[in-house]
């Protein structure tokens, strides 16, 4: 059967019809918004390469999550910028520091936002690498005790969900098992199980002043050539025991997102990372773009692609976009 029988054009003819077919809807709910906390009172620092995103106190955190909740978001995922950096990132799991003030919070304030941290140490450590240094390379094995020490720090101020972006091997496992030894036999882990070694964030590590002082970190994240690796990844996780998974980035890894939708059945989300943002916001500056227009198509490419949630810093002005929309 072909044309003249077959015309796709009958259901794009009105709005209704558009509307009565479309196969993927964006919504709110589908948003974490990430969040960069710093010690301090009413501290609120803009980051140059990304406009409307905040270094922020915990007292300006807690105004955040109030906004994302009223908006219908219904997570936002921390990061932490310490007050001092050391070899091995002890401020990571220091209770005192800002990402578990924040969490504790913000669960106070707020118990039904999903608080989700960002289990890693490149934020933390004097030389911005993920991991411990030994002889000039980031050691795996020695790295693992600090992350669970860190995650489990996290669940301890009360953190809904920990998320580990470090890519040690066998982090998922330390974690789970720090956890569970402690209580914590219901902290879900969102493991960044596919992250790859991208460019895109280069905005990100001005935010969290996490710029490796050498090197790079091809070392541990994924060459951006390879799909076949991030089902062993995958696989990885899911044997350690991750509840959900993540692929980072998210706009120029869109077949990895469906590649892994279609290898597991766990619940799966897509980060859209700062270069990504700063795209879009620094072209729509320029009236190069449409920036709400083009935003809204990355975000619903990535749910398309498979991604169940996205975290994004386009996320509270989206939901106002997908708001007027409707
Ligand atoms: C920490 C971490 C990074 C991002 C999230 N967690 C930076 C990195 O790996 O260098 C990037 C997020 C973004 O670019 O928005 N390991």
């Amino acid at each position: 059967m072909n044309f003249p029988i077959v015309r796709p054009r009958r259901l794009r003819k009105t709005a209704a019809l558009r509307s009565f077919v479309r196969e993927t809807e964006l919504l709110p709910r589908d948003f974490v918004y990430p969040l960069f906390a710093i010690n301090g009172k009413n501290v609120k620092k803009p980051i140059a390469s990304m406009p409307g995103v905040y270094q922020l106190s915990v007292d300006n955190i807690v105004r955040e999550g109030e906004e994302c909740l009223r908006l219908g978001i219904p997570a936002v995922i921390l990061f932490g910028i310490p007050a001092s950096k050391d070899e091995k990132g002890t401020s990571a799991f220091d209770p005192a520091e800002a990402v578990q003030q924040a969490v504790s919070a913000l669960k106070r304030q707020f118990p039904e936002l999903l608080v989700i941290t960002d289990v890693c140490l490149c934020e933390y450590t004097s030389h911005g690498h993920c991991g411990l240094i030994t002889a000039g390379e980031v050691e795996n094995d020695l790295t693992l005790n600090l992350l669970a020490q860190t995650a489990l720090s996290h669940a301890r101020a009360g953190a809904d969900i920990v998320a580990p972006s470090d890519m040690m091997d066998g982090r998922v496992a330390a974690i789970r098992s720090a956890l569970d030894e402690h209580g914590f036999v219901q902290t879900p882990i969102m493991s960044y199980a596919v992250k790859y070694a991208s460019a895109f964030y280069g905005p990100f590590r001005d935010a969290a002043g996490s710029v490796p002082q050498f090197g790079d970190r091809r070392s541990y994240q994924m060459d951006p050539a390879n799909c076949r690796e991030a089902l062993k990844e995958v696989a990885q996780d899911l044997a350690e025991g991750a509840d959900m998974l993540m692929v980072k980035p998210a706009l120029a890894y869109l077949d990895i997102i469906r590649a892994v939708k279609a290898a597991t059945n766990l619940p799966l989300a897509a980060y859209n990372v700062s270069g990504e943002y700063a795209m879009v916001k620094a072209a729509a500056e320029k009236g190069w773009l449409d920036e709400k227009r083009v935003a809204l198509e990355m975000l619903l490419s990535m749910k398309r692609a498979g991604a169940d949630m996205i975290l994004t810093y386009f996320a509270k002005e989206a939901a106002v976009w997908l708001k007027e929309e409707s």
